[in-house]
């Protein structure tokens, strides 16, 4: 595929998962992440130069987004597919206990950062006619996680945000979709507590966790000319625990 695609948090996980999915496919690949070292890195296992950038973004950061969607622009010439694949869990404590600030920062990069990397993407989307636009949100959106208000606030808020989109830019080639995974094993894992992670895995009808791979398949369908009509869904990769 010729095409230029953006994946926040694409450093690590699942974003860089799809990173690889999506250089094999043959697009060509803008890293937005808070850690410019292991974006750097990233993009150099892409292979670098013109097939991969890093840019070093703070999604929660309206003038880092911004200084970002320009850089990629000029250095790629474009933008037609989108993964809001930033996240973090915040702390696995009781909502009665959740220290305020933290509660405000896990809506901030969950959520808030998204509507900030949409609000300057879509606009660039646009004139060509044609774009994919994938959020990643979280089981946790759909059911809630108990001792993870903010977090499974926030993802519900992004199921919430890409429906909305979706029927905004229905008629614009732009398709907006999200996606639902169980719990993967990958970094973001740490800063919950081992009974936390149990939980979830105990959730799980097909008792285990997710892999990477498999939830970068399901994006890169997503991000596909095949994938074309289907808009404002939400993606399910949780081994039968959410069915709906
Ligand atoms: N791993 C799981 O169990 C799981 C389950 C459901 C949903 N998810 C979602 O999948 C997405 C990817 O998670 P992962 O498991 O690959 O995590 P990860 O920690 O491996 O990767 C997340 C990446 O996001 C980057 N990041 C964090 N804050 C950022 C910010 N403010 N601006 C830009 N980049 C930032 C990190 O540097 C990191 O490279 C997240 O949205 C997460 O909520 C993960």
């Amino acid at each position: 595929m010729d095409k230029v695609a953006i994946i926040t948090g694409g450093a690590a996980g699942i974003g860089f998962a799809v990173g690889e999915r999506l250089r094999k496919a043959g697009a060509r690949i803008a890293i937005w992440d808070l850690d410019a070292a292991r974006a750097e890195e990233a993009a150099r296992a892409l292979g670098g130069k013109d097939a991969a950038i890093a840019v070093q973004t703070d999604v929660a950061d309206w003038a880092s987004v911004e200084r970002s969607a320009e850089q990629t622009v000029e250095r790629l010439g474009g933008v037609n597919i989108l993964v809001n694949n930033a996240g973090v869990t915040g702390p696995s404590v009781p909502l009665s206990e959740y220290d305020v600030h933290q509660w405000r920062r896990v809506l901030d990069v969950n959520l808030v950062g998204m509507f900030y990397v949409c609000r300057a993407v879509v606009p660039l989307m646009l004139p060509g006619g044609w774009g994919r636009i994938v959020n990643v949100s979280s089981v946790a959106g759909k059911e809630g996680n108990p001792r993870m208000s903010a977090y499974s606030a926030a993802k519900a808020g992004v199921i919430g945000l890409t429906k909305s989109l979706a029927k905004e830019l229905a008629t614009s080639g732009v398709l907006v979709n999200c996606l639902t995974p169980a719990t993967v094993v990958t970094g973001i894992l740490q800063e919950l507590s081992p009974e936390t992670v149990e939980y979830m895995r105990s959730r799980i009808p097909m008792g285990r966790f997710g892999t990477v791979e498999e939830n970068a398949a399901m994006v890169a369908f997503m991000c596909s000319e095949e994938c074309s009509f289907s808009t404002g869904a939400v993606f399910d990769t949780s081994g039968g625990r959410c069915t709906y």
